[in-house]
């Protein structure tokens, strides 16, 4: 039987303009190509996800314009469960305007129909994370429907993993009720600004790019390292890691295992332009692995 993931979160479409160099203030420079790719934090951990063989369903919202339209094909084209994908009437799909660099890549999500994510909607599609092997959020939705989500999971004892990204404080409750708390290096910079990580360590999977993921055991920390490959393009990364963390953790196995195993995904992802383009297969991961021990 395979893994069931149920993420709740945002889709965005991604409007992404390679450059040699970001603009300064006030400044307009000549850049390179323009194109659009399927995206959104939400969307790409399902996708991440689906692509690894877990059957996902996905929560959020589109708009009804054209880029809603083709997201939700795409979502579908991927095997995806779209019940819980609305389309809200009059208003704008998300979007994410990207400007990609070498080595720096910078992003403005325009949020639109994500923010339509509400507790009454997801609370429609209570028995999708009643029947889940784990539940994954990210943070481009309303935080009350985060709290709402992580209690009721919780109340289920289903495992669930919150992606802090892009950072926000996350309420009391959430740190309490997440399985998993899975921010970057800049992320964890900025919580730890708020919170005292005593009493989360055993919660926190802190990615740290090309170096790995850090986790702490009985109080320790242990680093699994990165795999070095050739990066194309960083966005979605993350989301593949944490796409394929929840793969892992909801198929049982050990953190260590799951983080090796979302690390190898995660590398692989890198090495194409645009934030699915590059989200490996079970199949293409475990050789990987097996290539690069
Ligand atoms: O994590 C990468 C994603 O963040 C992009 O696909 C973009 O849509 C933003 O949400
Ligand atoms: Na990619």
């Amino acid at each position: 039987k395979s893994t069931i993931v149920t993420v709740v979160g945002s889709i965005n479409m991604d409007l992404t303009v390679t450059t040699d160099r970001v603009p300064e203030k006030g400044e307009t420079v000549m850049g390179k190509n323009f194109a659009t790719y399927p995206g959104g934090k939400g969307a790409n951990q399902a996708v991440a996800a689906a692509r690894l063989g877990a059957t996902v369903q996905l929560i959020g919202a589109v708009g009804d314009d054209t880029f809603g339209k083709s997201l939700r094909e795409n979502l579908q084209r991927e095997g995806i469960d779209t019940t819980g994908v609305e389309i809200k009437e009059g208003i704008a799909t998300g979007t994410a305007t990207i400007m990609l660099a070498e080595q720096d890549n910078r992003i403005i999500v325009a949020p639109g129909a994500n923010s339509h994510v509400t507790i009454d909607m997801v609370a429609k599609y209570e028995k999708q994370i009643k029947n889940s092997d784990v539940v994954l959020l990210q943070l481009e939705i309303p935080m009350e429907t985060i709290s709402y989500v992580t209690s009721l999971a919780h109340q289920f004892q289903v495992p669930i993993i919150v992606n802090p990204a892009p950072y926000q404080q996350l309420p009391e409750e959430v740190y309490q009720a997440a399985t998993f708390i899975t921010p970057n290096e800049g992320e964890a910079k900025e919580m730890f600004s708020e919170v005292s990580p005593k009493g989360l360590q055993d919660k926190l999977i802190i990615t740290k790019g090309s170096e790995g993921t850090l986790y702490f055991d009985h109080k320790k920390e242990k680093l699994v390292p990165a795999y070095s490959v050739s990066v194309q393009d960083t966005t979605g990364a993350g989301d593949t890691f944490n796409g394929a963390l929840a793969v892992q953790i909801g198929g049982g196995a050990t953190r260590e295992a799951a983080i090796q195993f979302a690390n190898a995904a995660a590398g692989l992802s890198v090495t194409k332009i645009g934030a699915q383009a590059g989200m490996p297969s079970s199949e293409q991961v475990l050789e990987f692995m097996q290539k690069n021990k």
